[in-house]
């Protein structure tokens, strides 16, 4: 008798080969569009095993039926949902990216619609099953896990398409999580993936956002968590606000390499973000700006690192450092 786990697994892979078979049908032509334009070759879509799944009620449960499959084990995967009449598959009509596990074990999916329908999301991911756990997945994890190991250093971007777009430019430390805000759990996992070296040097995570205020609210999410993290924490945010797959379509390769390159601290992302809503030509903003950044710099941990804050702060303010000093000081 085989675990549930092992069954759930087995549906996935011959579910992630059914999508891949799929995006070579005719019905499937929107789905290779997308793919191009997003700058997208038939190798990439190999190296990523995107795949399609068919504008219909059940053409993957009867093909899982096909195989084997019963209709609970199809439904606890979360492949389908239940329908009147039972089993109906869960993604239609969608670009599918499987989700591996570190062994490289499909566990779940991320689809994307192809039309501009506003009744359904454009992503749509597995739901939490036996073997999928949101929280601490990260899309890409498997394929990035050597090069984060060497870098020491994780870039978190957004999207399946942006993780693409990362190894594609020569990023290849790309991972995404999945429908979901990068919490503890995936920072647990990425120092686990450390741990192996028997050393205690943070994995250092750099954000990338695409400008957009859910981008910046799962940044300052992550930083509020900081001192939970032990880890160094970056931002990297394109000017004009696109994301990588967008950046590496307009510039190029380099361009995402460079978004990389110039990191911004993110304490100093989040300081810059709450000097920007302060008016700073007048005293009583400054004050403002003062009250609100302080406990910002207060939880810096390096002390060497928070005296040099603080320093900065007294310059981007316009005070002199004596009066910044005991303001952040009372904090600590
Ligand atoms: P593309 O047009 O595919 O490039 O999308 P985008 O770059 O505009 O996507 P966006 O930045 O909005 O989303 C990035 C990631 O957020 C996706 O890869 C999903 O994981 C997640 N996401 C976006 N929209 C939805 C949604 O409607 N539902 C869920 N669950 N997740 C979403
Ligand atoms: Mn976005
Ligand atoms: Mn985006
Ligand atoms: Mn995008
Ligand atoms: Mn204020």
């Amino acid at each position: 008798e085989r675990s549930e786990r092992t069954r759930l697994i087995e549906a996935h892979k011959v579910a992630a080969e059914f999508f891949v078979d799929q995006l070579a049908t005719p019905a499937a032509v929107k789905g290779r569009e997308f793919l191009a334009g997003r700058g997208f070759d038939a190798a990439a879509i190999e190296k990523f095993t995107v795949g399609y799944a068919p504008e219909s009620w059940e053409a993957l449960v009867r093909h899982l039926r096909g195989r084997g499959f019963t209709d609970r084990e199809i439904l606890a995967g979360g492949l389908a949902s239940e329908g009147r009449r039972g089993a109906m598959d869960r993604f239609r009509n969608r670009l599918m990216w499987p989700i591996a596990d570190l062994s490289g074990d499909v566990i779940g999916f991320g689809g994307r619609r192809l039309t501009d329908d506003p009744e359904t999301p454009k992503y749509l991911n597995s739901p939490e099953t036996p073997i999928y756990k949101k929280s601490s997945v990260l899309y890409g994890l498997e394929m990035a896990r050597r090069e984060i190991v060497k870098q020491e250093r994780a870039v978190v971007v957004e999207g399946y398409t942006d993780v693409m777009a990362c190894h594609l430019a020569g990023v290849p430390t790309a991972v995404a999580t999945c429908g979901t805000a990068f919490g503890e759990e995936h920072i647990k996992i990425l120092r686990r993936l450390l741990a192996d070296r028997n050393q205690f040097l943070g994995v250092e995570v750099v954000f990338t956002f695409d400008g957009d205020s859910a981008g910046q609210k799962a940044a300052m999410r992550a930083y509020l968590d900081e001192d939970k993290f032990v880890t160094q924490t970056f931002v990297a945010v394109e000017p004009n606000g696109m994301d990588p797959c967008d950046l590496r379509l307009a510039k190029g390769d380099a361009a995402v390499r460079e978004l990389v390159a110039t990191r911004t601290r993110l304490f100093e992302f989040v300081i810059r973000a709450e000097l920007a809503k302060h008016n700073l030509d007048e005293s009583e903003g400054r004050v403002h700006a003062l009250r609100s950044i302080a406990p910002i710099v207060a939880k810096i941990r390096d002390s060497a690192l928070r005296n040099d804050y603080t320093r900065r702060l007294a310059g981007w303010l316009g005070l002199e450092e004596r009066d910044v000093q005991p303001a952040v000081r009372r904090l600590v």
